[in-house]
């Protein structure tokens, strides 16, 4: 009675580790979103909004003021110009702006080139939308992909890569060497680049966030899929976009129509003053995570974590190979059950379990005194270790 397509995944793993934290009242460093306020100059301009009665539908693809306002921002910060007309789309998240735009475009016998480990709704946007997903590894320390790997997965099938930069679970910032590598495969078998750029404001280092559309020749090829939760600390708003050109437009705002009509407009109303922030509140942003992972960084080495260090977003891999137990599945559930931290096991950011089967994701989008509690309990590691 149910649909092939459904019976195909599963739930989310990072929502139900959220769930699980709940349940045994566990510090919860699975699911990416903040537990410190919203900006509260965000919040008021929400509050306005609603009682300046912007509470009806707004035009289906995006109140025009936070259209504009993501024109004004994306040239400011990448030079590149769009048409808040032709080439803008809001949606219900960032989430509903991927799955549009995969439904937009993928017609069957399509495929889709993914970076493993990989965000986890890509895999249903996938089978959602009929592509058939060809995967290539990043490969630790340093997430690095094999060129030649990468070049065999392009193919006259390839209708698009999907690219997250800044990398979720990985940390990892794409070079320009590296994305001009995959603008030449692009182009090579005429496809889209597909570009989930919703970490662009986290960045540790001195890395830089390079959108694809600002790569020599991809302006006309590139899909940027952002939105407002990460910047401005607001993962419940449910407001996030797809840049693209008008054709590619044209259909994913047909999608997105009779998905969901519309994001909720006084949020939109909210966004549009959001997204004209001065650039000290991006530095700042930049800065209070940079100490948050120098933070979770030390307590994860010192309760014996291999660390992968981020460049980018706000999680961190690691490897659990020296804990010893039979995978991530197994060490997850001792850690919110026993020890009393959440997280998110590797294997669900991999096609295949076994290749995330030592790995494990923490997030730090959590304020100190989480992230103390955090450290607290993980200090008692061993004990449950030594008990098994
Ligand atoms: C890479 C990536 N894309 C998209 C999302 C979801 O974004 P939104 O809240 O805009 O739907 C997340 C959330 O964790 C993410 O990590």
């Amino acid at each position: 009675m149910l649909s092939a397509k459904a019976e195909q995944f599963t739930e989310s793993v990072i929502r139900e580790m959220t769930r699980l934290a709940m349940k045994h009242g566990a510090v919860n460093l699975s699911q990416g979103f903040p537990d410190f306020a919203a900006p509260a100059e965000i919040k008021e301009a929400a509050r306005q909004a609603i009682s300046d009665d912007i509470n009806q539908y707004a035009i289906t693809w995006g109140a025009k003021p936070l259209r504009d306002a993501i024109v004004e921002k994306f040239e400011r910060t990448q030079g590149v110009r769009v048409d808040p007309e032709r080439e803008i789309t809001i949606c219900c998240g960032s989430t509903e702006a991927m799955m549009s735009t995969m439904l937009a475009i993928i017609n069957p016998g399509d495929e889709i080139v993914v970076f493993e480990p990989f965000y986890e709704n890509y895999g249903p946007d996938a089978i959602l939308s009929g592509a058939t997903p060809r995967f290539v590894k990043l490969s630790p320390p340093d997430w690095t992909y094999d060129e030649r790997e990468l070049a065999a997965a392009f193919g006259p099938h390839t209708k698009a890569i999907i690219l997250n930069t800044p990398n979720n679970p990985t940390g990892k910032v794409f070079t320009r060497a590296e994305l001009e590598f995959i603008r030449d495969l692009c182009v090579r078998w005429n496809a889209y680049c597909i570009t989930d750029e919703i970490y662009e404001h986290i960045l540790y280092d001195g890395a830089e966030h390079i959108s694809m559309a600002r790569i020599g020749g991809m302006r006309d090829r590139t899909i940027v899929i952002n939105g407002m939760s990460k910047t401005y600390s607001v993962t419940g708003w449910r407001v996030g976009w797809a840049i693209a050109p008008p054709e590619p437009t044209a259909a994913i705002r047909k999608v997105h129509d009779f998905l969901t009509v519309g994001a909720a407009a006084p949020l939109q109303q909210a966004g549009a003053i959001a997204l004209k922030s001065p650039q000290s509140y991006y530095d700042k942003l930049a800065t209070d995570y940079t100490v948050r992972r120098e933070r979770l960084l030390k307590i994860l080495t010192a309760a014996g974590f291999t660390v992968y260090k981020p460049f980018g977003a706000y999680y961190i891999m690691t490897d659990i190979s020296g804990f010893g137990f039979p995978d991530d599945v197994a060490f997850a559930k001792v850690l919110v059950e026993k020890v009393g931290v959440a997280v998110v096991p590797g294997s669900s950011f991999y096609n295949d379990a076994r290749d995330g089967a030592n790995q494990v994701r923490f997030t730090f989008c959590k304020k100190e005194t989480t992230l103390a509690a955090a450290e607290e309990r993980l200090s008692r590691l061993p004990e449950h270790l030594g008990s098994r």
